[in-house]
């Protein structure tokens, strides 16, 4: 068996892509997201997949995580923070509860699940934010994306943080800033656009990175879009 792989959002887009192509790829995945069905199909759907149904803003669920995590996989090396939420809305009509949304599930989950875990990390461990290149510094921000874009920049730098304050433990991190890809997030946000790069493109692009990602780079913030803005 390969590696052992941790990935959040794999209901589905990229998460779930990406979670195919490692457990093809003879890796141990253990995916994580609230919807049980799409969750327990994928679990079905390959031999190397365990699904660990968690809404990773509930802090009750997310120890329920850990726990099963420590008994069933103990050392976890490389975690994929994928799952995310959008809104997309203009900056005077943004309620705190869209702000709560976009902070709870863009940072603050990523922060409280890497920081739950980290004690199962093993060495050579690599945690891979995945941000958005509506969070990238000096990239043209779209107007309605103001509190996603707050918070995948507030990504971006935990990822530059991390990577000093982990580097004695041997744990890289990185950023990856994505353009737009064809998934439910971004149909549901910009209904009709068409994304040049699929949603298996870029799961198999994103599990590239974390099984290798590491050797090149720590604490980098990189874009991945062949355009700005895209
Ligand atoms: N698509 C794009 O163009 C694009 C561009 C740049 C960056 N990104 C980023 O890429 C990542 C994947 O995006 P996508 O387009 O594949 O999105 P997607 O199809 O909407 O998938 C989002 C995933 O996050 C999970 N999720 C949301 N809230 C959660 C919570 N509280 N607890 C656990 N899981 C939760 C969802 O599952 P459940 O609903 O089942 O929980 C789903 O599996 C996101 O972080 C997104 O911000 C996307």
């Amino acid at each position: 068996m390969g590696k052992h792989i941790l990935i959040t959002g794999a209901s589905r887009g990229m998460g779930h892509d990406g979670a195919l192509y490692l457990a093809d790829q003879n890796h141990l995945v253990s995916a994580v997201a609230r919807s049980r069905k799409p969750l327990s199909r994928l679990e079905n759907q390959h031999e190397n997949i365990a699904a660990y149904p968690t809404d990773l803003t509930d802090s009750g669920d997310l120890d329920r995580l850990v726990q099963n995590l420590e008994n069933d996989q103990p050392s976890i090396d490389a975690i994929i923070n994928g799952a995310g939420a959008l809104v997309n809305k203009p900056f005077t009509e943004l309620t705190s509860s869209d702000w709560d949304l976009m902070l709870d599930t863009n940072l603050r989950a990523p922060v409280d699940l890497i920081q739950k875990t980290l004690h199962l990390m093993s060495d050579d461990g690599h945690i891979v934010n995945i941000s958005s290149m509506a969070g990238y510094q000096g990239s043209a921000k779209f107007p309605g994306l103001t509190a996603y874009s707050v918070a995948k920049g507030g990504l971006s730098i935990l990822t530059e943080c991390l990577a000093g304050e982990l580097a004695d433990q041997d744990i890289s991190c990185n950023a990856l800033c994505l353009g737009m890809v064809q998934t439910e997030m971004l149909e549901d946000a910009f209904p009709g656009i068409d994304a040049p790069v699929s949603s298996e493109q870029m799961g198999q692009y994103i599990g590239d990175f974390a099984l290798n990602g590491h050797t090149f780079y720590n604490g980098q913030v990189l874009p991945v879009a062949r355009e700005d803005p895209e």
